[in-house]
């Protein structure tokens, strides 16, 4: 059963074609780094107005791509929550004029579950329960994934979410956006015991996270840092910075799956494609016997193939949406 999957919740337009929820026949993303980056940050009514520009191509592009026609096609989905709203509108729009033209089922998707589905595209051995990290430029949230795609949200970020907190400290070391890329590499060739930042909430015992502080603190040592005429190599700045996000994810993750006693973590979103992350959580990990899953990069970041993905399970599931589909900014996992 082949799928088309339409995401454009953010920044990137992304159409993809997924056979029978896992195998991938394209999933073409269009970026717009270079539109928002001279703000440091994305601006919401540029992201909608490029979608606009762009959607029609990629649909054709992705379906080209993957030799399929509307008629090959058995469902439409898209990405209605949550997201920025006026980009949310442009996919859910282009996928019912989709579904309404050519009479098929159309199916709205919440963009965290796409997340968390795209490691199952990969690795069929994820096993339910699972405890899953899902931390990207939106969101950064621990949950227990059980069979049958329900969830336990565990935690949350209480302000920023980590791939935020990457992005204005890049801004601030003024190295471009979106930052997380930039720091990852960078910190590589850093000593990350340089600066000790603080690691907010990491000995409360509950699973919530918080990254607006650690965020203040660089830029106060900066600030302080650059006024005394003693700014150290961003370097140091950006690996101490990466070692602070790192030590809270990876201990809430492992503590979590201590105590709901799982043995699969499922890493996710944007900041999953992050290498010490990635690095400290799976050796931490096999410390306790636990495996650690992620997606390749591609998967990590926003995509459409986990959208057509998680859709298969939903459409195996019953669910179909009617044509008043509507976005939303805001949702939980669930609803
Ligand atoms: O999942 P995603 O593409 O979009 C959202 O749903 O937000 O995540 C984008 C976020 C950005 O904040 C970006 O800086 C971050 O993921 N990111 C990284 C890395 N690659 C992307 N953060 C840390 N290390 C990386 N290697
Ligand atoms: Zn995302």
């Amino acid at each position: 059963m082949k799928i088309l999957g339409i995401d454009t919740s953010c920044d990137d337009t992304s159409v993809a074609v997924v056979e029978d929820g896992k195998h991938i026949l394209s999933n073409v993303i269009s970026s717009q780094f270079d539109l928002h980056e001279k703000y440091g940050g994305i601006v919401p009514e540029l992201a909608s107005r490029k979608h606009v520009e762009s959607i029609n191509y990629i649909i054709d592009h992705a379906l080209a791509e993957s030799e399929v026609s509307f008629q090959d096609l058995e469902a439409i989905a898209v990405t209605n929550r949550p997201g920025l709203i006026g980009a949310l509108l442009i996919g859910v729009s282009a996928a019912k004029s989709l579904a309404f033209c050519h009479n098929l089922p159309l199916i709205g998707i919440n963009h965290v579950e796409g997340h968390v589905y795209a490691n199952f595209m990969q690795h069929d051995e994820l096993t339910f329960p699972h405890i899953c990290l899902t931390v990207s430029g939106g969101h950064t949230l621990l949950l227990k994934v059980n069979k049958g795609w329900t969830y336990k949200i565990l935690g949350s970020t209480i302000d920023d979410a980590a791939g935020e907190a990457y992005d204005k400290v890049a801004q601030y070391l003024g190295l471009g956006f979106p930052g997380g890329r930039i720091i990852d590499d960078m910190a590589k060739k850093g000593d990350e015991k340089a600066i000790d930042f603080p690691r907010p909430l990491i000995n409360r015992d509950d699973y919530n996270f918080s990254f607006s502080g650690l965020k203040t603190s660089v830029r106060y040592f900066v600030e302080k840092a650059q006024a005394a005429g003693n700014l150290p190599p961003l370097e140091n700045i950006a690996a101490s910075f990466q070692a602070a996000v790192v030590d809270v994810l990876v201990k809430k993750t492992i503590r979590a799956a201590q105590e709901y006693q799982v043995k699969s973590i499922n890493l996710t979103g944007g900041v999953a494609a992050n290498s010490r992350l990635r690095h400290n959580l799976r050796k931490t990990a096999d410390e306790h016997n636990m495996h650690v899953f992620h997606p390749s990069i591609k998967l990590c970041t926003d995509n459409a193939a986990m959208v057509a993905g998680i859709a298969y399970q939903k459409y195996q599931q019953g669910q179909r949406d009617k044509l008043d589909l509507n976005a939303s900014a805001n949702s939980d996992l669930g609803q």
